[in-house]
């Protein structure tokens, strides 16, 4: 008897199995990553270049869809962090490895993450506790970087662990790495990566400071957000992190974006 795998929403397709008539991984996923160790091409260079185009017209598309969606103002508090296991062993690995700008930077783009999805898909519990794991270990890599690889398969390797201990499911895990390896992508294909990752690439944008993106949230509401999660000391801490990570890894993505940051990151 046939077994058909299903398919459960906002998951990336290869995460069921799915075939997709793929040459080579596409920039910034994780498939890339595994082949690369985050280490760009002269091709992956000028594909980033011209995904900043891309991503600045998506951003003001995203700005008007969230005036429309109504969904620009709604409270924060549907997207606290879930009281499971796996989110709290995220947040504990957070706070004990990395300083309180980054902490917090993490916190804010979870939010963002989640507050961007809902003007596009319904925010179901399973949703909600991935979004928030990838968010809180997405930049952990920064502070405790591994042997090797870019900061980003630190994170993934992190997760992992957590996801072992935890018997978390296979799903999760891979929209939380593939949402963890694409944030620091200029665009990412909401088909082929989930939309927890494409979630939190544009979310993340908007929390990063970029003005189109940052129109998906009502100013009320970010101001409300950093409140909760002071922006205080993020832009320090992430330009000496970027700044370490653009040595530790030189023809990597960080190494290629570090001039663009300071110029797109509100401090
Ligand atoms: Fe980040």
């Amino acid at each position: 008897m046939a077994v058909s795998k299903q398919i459960v929403p906002g998951f990336p397709a290869s995460a069921h199995g799915a075939q997709r008539a793929v040459t080579a991984p596409e920039l910034g996923t994780l498939a890339w990553l595994e082949r690369s160790q985050g280490r760009l091409t002269f091709r992956d260079r000028l594909s980033l270049i011209a995904g900043l185009f891309g991503a600045i017209g998506e951003g003001i598309r995203l700005g008007r869809h969230a005036r429309r969606s109504g969904r620009r103002e709604v409270p924060l508090d549907p997207f606290e962090p879930p009281a499971t296991p796996m989110v709290s062993a995220a947040r504990g690995y957070l706070l004990a490895n990395c300083g309180e700008p980054m902490a917090n930077h993490s916190f804010r783009t979870a939010y963002w993450t989640l507050f961007v999805m809902n003007q596009h898909i319904e925010v179901t519990p399973v949703l909600l506790e991935t979004a928030w794991v990838a968010a809180l270990l997405h930049d952990v890599g920064l502070e405790r970087p591994g042997a090797t690889g870019d900061f980003s398969s630190a994170g993934v390797e992190v997760l992992k662990a957590l996801a072992r201990e935890h018997a978390w499911g296979d799903e999760q895990v891979h929209g939380a790495s593939e949402a963890i390896v694409t944030n620091l992508s200029m665009r990412v294909d909401r088909e082929r990566s989930g939309i927890v990752a494409w979630a939190m690439n544009v979310g993340g944008v908007g929390e990063l400071g970029f003005p189109a993106h940052r129109r998906q949230m009502h100013p009320d509401r970010i101001a409300e957000l950093e409140r909760r999660y002071p922006r205080r000391g993020f832009r320090l801490a992430a330009r000496k992190l970027i700044a370490d990570e653009a040595r530790r890894v030189p023809g990597g993505r960080f190494g290629f974006f570090r001039w663009v940051f300071p110029i797109i990151m509100k401090g």
